[in-house]
């Protein structure tokens, strides 16, 4: 049974093993898993995985974002799967066969998740990288091609802005995960940080959001254990 604490997710957005384990002590019993990015996995390697195994219930989303040739590809989520991670992810802007191939990699111990188009890419970066108008001058239409295709590929969802949730919900259905970064709680002030685009945790599960990449709100809090329950609070009122 999932449980508020669960849809939360922490990027370790920290440089170093011991940084990571003071966030690893304080907060593995209060959010459900947490993301560790490429500084972090380029830095401490697989020990950082297992260092957040060992620390409690908390899983590990291993974002590494991986673009490569389809056997390559299988042969790093195969690996990911063998940690145990609970999802990696991949771009969705190759090919519909390096998808898949990255979700029979994971044989079903790691959930694959697609990377449709990133935040930081605008309208201009589409059309100068030689796509077709329709996408050029409406990128949600390229979210919405990519997660399809992700869909289809087997993966086990997407990585979106809380304004394309209920978008791909539609066109994937209710089951594909959407995973939602930019989250500012409105205690908070609704900072925005360098998040174009932000929802608080209450509209984005409301809106559909699986899970909450959340950082600063709760790393910068002066209590973070206090800021991760107080999350948790907020999505359990939103869920009833
Ligand atoms: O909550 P905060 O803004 O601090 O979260 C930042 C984290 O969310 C970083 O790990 C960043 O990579 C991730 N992220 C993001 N925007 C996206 C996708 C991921 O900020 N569109």
């Amino acid at each position: 049974m999932k449980k508020p604490k669960d849809y939360i997710i922490f990027p370790l957005d920290v440089s170093s093993r011991e940084e990571a384990g003071h966030y690893i002590r304080l907060l593995s019993h209060e959010i459900g898993m947490f993301k560790v990015g490429l500084e972090l996995f380029i830095t401490c390697g697989p020990a950082i995985v297992k260092d957040i195994h060992d620390a409690g219930e908390a899983r590990v989303f291993l974002d590494l974002k991986l673009h490569d040739i389809p056997e390559t590809v299988k042969r790093a989520a195969r690996a990911a799967g063998e940690m145990g991670v609970r999802f990696l992810t991949v771009h969705c802007g190759e090919s519909m066969r390096m998808l898949t191939a990255a979700v029979d990699g994971s044989a079903g111990k790691t959930g694959i998740l697609g990377v449709t188009v990133l935040t930081s890419v605008s309208a201009d970066d589409i059309r100068s990288a030689g796509f077709r108008d329709e996408f050029g001058s409406d990128v949600t239409a390229l979210v919405a091609k990519r997660a399809a295709q992700a869909k289809d590929a087997g993966c086990e969802g997407v990585v979106s802005s809380g304004l394309e949730v209920a978008m791909i919900k539609t066109v994937c259905g209710a089951d594909f995960i959407s995973v939602t970064p930019g989250i500012r709680p409105a205690w908070d002030g609704m900072k925005t940080d360098d998040q174009s685009r932000v929802a608080t945790p209450a509209q984005a599960v409301l809106n559909g959001s699986d899970y909450l990449v959340i950082g600063r709100p709760i790393r910068d809090a002066k209590d973070p254990v206090q800021a991760a329950r107080t999350i948790s609070e907020e999505i359990q009122t939103a869920l009833g």
